[in-house]
């Protein structure tokens, strides 16, 4: 038999071959045995040297052609007998997946991100300090009085080596402002810990954001203006802020700040106990003795700083009733978030 009859024997043999609506099997094993290395079609090729010259070209051609069309008949019907029944290469499409549990963010992370993002956008860089302080840093440094009640035994927790487990993050102003020189605007999140009785409404241990800004004429007025705009972002374009006079040693003057309770809009209800405010931050501007005690010279610069509970702003905003949830990490609860 001539060659070149062979190639079109071979092209009705395949097509019997398909003609009977072959299994996915059958038709991984069909294109192997003529698609393959040692396959007919390359078989077929090598004959190509029994071809008299003037021929060859030729007789290449009309391989090619075969192949392409067995290449065409054969990923036609894979494709379609892996969309009818779902499967491909030789997959079995009815064992059960493996399940991917998704996870999510714990609402704490959740929310200082949203604080973050906000105060981003206002130009705030992010410091973060350690957990284990000097009390110098922790209380002297912040123009606490040597005995003031903040450091006592009841709510600090002390270490053996005289370092003390931080109270609140303001001293990681302090690092701030010895490492670098105004203008600083930092917002310095953190973990700190308190050694207080556990209930529904405290927590050893609690998460705060720490705020400050000290360049050259910093104002009472640009901190109002910050904490506006930050309160309306993440609370909601129509709540009103109320600033009460207060006292920290850090500060002078020292404000505590409210919101209008963005639940029941400021007509009292029972988060905001009535009053139609909600408590959200402490802030006012740097005591001069901070200044003094960084070495930075208080007729040249003012600033502003605030601090405000992480937890306190979650629990307010999602509307959760008990600090422990955020520690118990019980999935149930995380979930929801
Ligand atoms: N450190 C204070 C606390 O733990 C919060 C605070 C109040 C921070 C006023 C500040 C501030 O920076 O200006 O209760």
């Amino acid at each position: 038999m001539s060659l070149f009859k062979k190639v079109d024997e071979l092209r009705s043999e395949f097509k019997q071959a398909l003609a009977s609506s072959p299994a996915l099997s059958d038709l991984e094993r069909i294109k192997q045995e003529y698609l393959g290395r040692k396959g007919i079609l390359n078989d077929l090729f090598k004959q190509i040297k029994d071809v008299e010259p003037a021929r060859k070209g030729e007789f290449g051609g009309l391989v090619n052609v075969l192949k392409q069309e067995v290449q065409e008949a054969i990923d036609a019907l894979l494709s379609k007998t892996a969309s009818s029944t779902g499967a491909s290469a030789g997959v079995d499409v009815s064992l059960p997946g493996t399940v991917y549990q998704r996870g999510s963010l714990h609402p704490l992370e959740q929310t200082l991100r949203d604080i973050k993002s906000i105060f981003h956008r206002l130009g705030f860089s992010v410091a973060e300090g350690p957990e284990i302080e000097t009390q110098w840093r922790n209380f002297d440094a912040l123009n606490f009085p040597p005995e003031h009640p903040a450091r006592d035994m009841q709510d600090t927790f002390f270490l053996n080596n005289g370092s003390v487990l931080r109270t609140h993050t303001s001293p990681v102003q302090i690092r701030l402002m010895m490492d670098e020189k105004p203008p600083i605007r930092s917002i310095m999140p953190g973990r700190v810990y308190r050694n207080e009785a556990i209930d529904a409404g405290h927590y050893c241990l609690f998460h705060q954001v720490e705020g400050l800004y000290v360049d050259k004429n910093v104002t009472h007025g640009e901190l109002k203006a910050t904490l506006e705009l930050f309160c309306r972002e993440y609370f909601g374009s129509d709540v009103k802020l109320r600033f009460r006079p207060s006292f920290f040693p850090f500060t002078e003057p020292s404000n505590e700040v409210d919101v209008t309770c963005f639940l029941c809009g400021g007509k009292g209800c029972r988060v905001c106990k009535q009053t139609g405010w909600l408590e959200i931050l402490g802030c006012g501007m740097v005591d001069p003795n901070v200044f003094k005690s960084v070495g930075y010279d208080s007729e040249e610069y003012t600033g502003y700083a605030f601090g405000m509970g992480i937890e306190r702003i979650a629990m307010l905003k999602y509307g959760i009733n008990d600090i422990r949830l955020f520690f118990e990490n019980d999935v149930r609860f995380l979930k929801q978030f």
